[in-house]
């Protein structure tokens, strides 16, 4: 069997509707036919401020959404990166393979550090992709399910497996990104230009798993739509209603060419209300399944651990091999 594994960041409370789309909903089906690994990045999270019983909290309610959207726990190996001290121990060794001026052409880094200011964003921020393609590598990984946002980090992790297995010998395998090309990039509802993104300025264009059903109602029905009335899928001229109604074909599984058929010489509004429905449809179970799982957090936590174990067994041999690749002498 083929390996997949992905992560997503414990940042917010909730995931939205362009993390389930670009990756969970793949996650779910690629478990079935894939040995599978997913976890939650924590170590990511801090390379920004987080308040610590916040993002403790953060990372419960990430791992229950994981599960509430069809994780299974028994079958993918699921755990928290920070109890996996190999996801860092590795970090270290690629940073020493990693070229400054390479990691300086991150695009999320010169993005975030453009918004933080390049001299008060951390060095953790800067190093985060190399973090990441360890968290990737690690497990030897033949396929990383992401959205198109995520493509480049992934671009990064093939270069430095590529580099090692040089340099050192045959260590690690080459990942391919699986990015999916109908949902890799599900645009914000007020600005459909944007990624639909959690540190959007105004959450008004945000379709969040956890929401009240009648916030996720509202949003939809506020989507900034384009001039004309006809519904039509065109990302150039319509970027409102193709985003729409990308979102409602992959919910409902059916096709955008059908949807417009549907909908030809109807107004903007009959697509919402009916959209907002299917969102509600699949939001609903998840909600509900993830608060009852984040109502025992002890067995959660144990869950977890569980799965932490099962993945140093996992990445274990293959920090191994590469200390003794690099030269460090055995321990033991
Ligand atoms: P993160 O937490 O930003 O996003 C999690 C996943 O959701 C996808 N995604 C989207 N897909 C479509 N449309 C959108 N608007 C949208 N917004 C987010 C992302 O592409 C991603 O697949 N650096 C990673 C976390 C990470 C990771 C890893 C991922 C850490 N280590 C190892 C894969 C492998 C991140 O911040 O994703």
């Amino acid at each position: 069997r083929q390996r997949i594994l992905s992560g997503m960041q414990p940042s917010a409370g909730s995931l939205h509707l362009g993390n389930y789309l670009g990756a969970l909903v793949h996650w779910v089906r690629l478990q079935e036919t894939h040995d599978a690994v997913f976890f939650i990045p924590d170590l990511h999270a801090i390379t920004v401020p987080q308040d610590p019983a916040e993002l403790m909290q953060r990372t419960r309610t990430t791992a229950a959404q994981y599960i509430a959207a069809g994780v299974d726990p028994d079958r993918a190996t699921l755990f928290v990166q920070s109890q996996v001290p190999e996801h860092a121990q590795l970090a270290w060794v690629l940073n020493c393979l990693t070229g400054f001026g390479e990691a300086s052409r991150m695009t999320q880094f010169k993005d975030k550090a453009s918004k933080q200011g390049t001299d008060s964003a951390s060095v953790g921020l800067f190093t985060y992709p190399i973090l990441q393609a360890a968290d990737i590598l690690l497990y030897q990984p033949d396929g990383v399910p992401v959205g198109e946002d995520q493509r480049q980090h992934v671009e990064l992790s093939r270069d430095l497996a590529q580099r090692f297995n040089t340099r050192f010998g045959e260590t690690f395998v080459v990942p391919q990104p699986f990015i999916q090309k109908e949902t890799a990039k599900i645009y914000d509802l007020q600005n459909p230009t944007a990624k639909m993104s959690k540190s959007a300025p105004s959450p008004a264009g945000l379709v969040n798993l956890l929401d009240d059903p009648k916030v996720t109602t509202k949003r939809i029905k506020s989507a900034v739509t384009d001039a004309g009335t006809e519904i039509r899928f065109d990302r150039e001229e319509k970027p409102g209603i193709s985003n729409l109604l990308a979102i409602f074909s992959s919910l409902s599984g059916r096709s955008i060419a059908e949807l417009e058929d549907e909908y030809a010489g109807r107004m903007y509004g009959h697509l919402k209300v009916d959209l907002a429905d299917v969102v509600a449809e699949t939001l609903t179970p998840i909600r509900n399944r993830a608060e009852e799982l984040l109502s025992d957090p002890a067995e959660l936590d144990r869950l977890l651990a569980k799965g932490a174990a099962k993945a140093r067994e996992l990445a274990a041999p293959t920090l191994a091999e590469v200390y003794a690749r690099v030269g460090f002498l055995p321990a033991a």
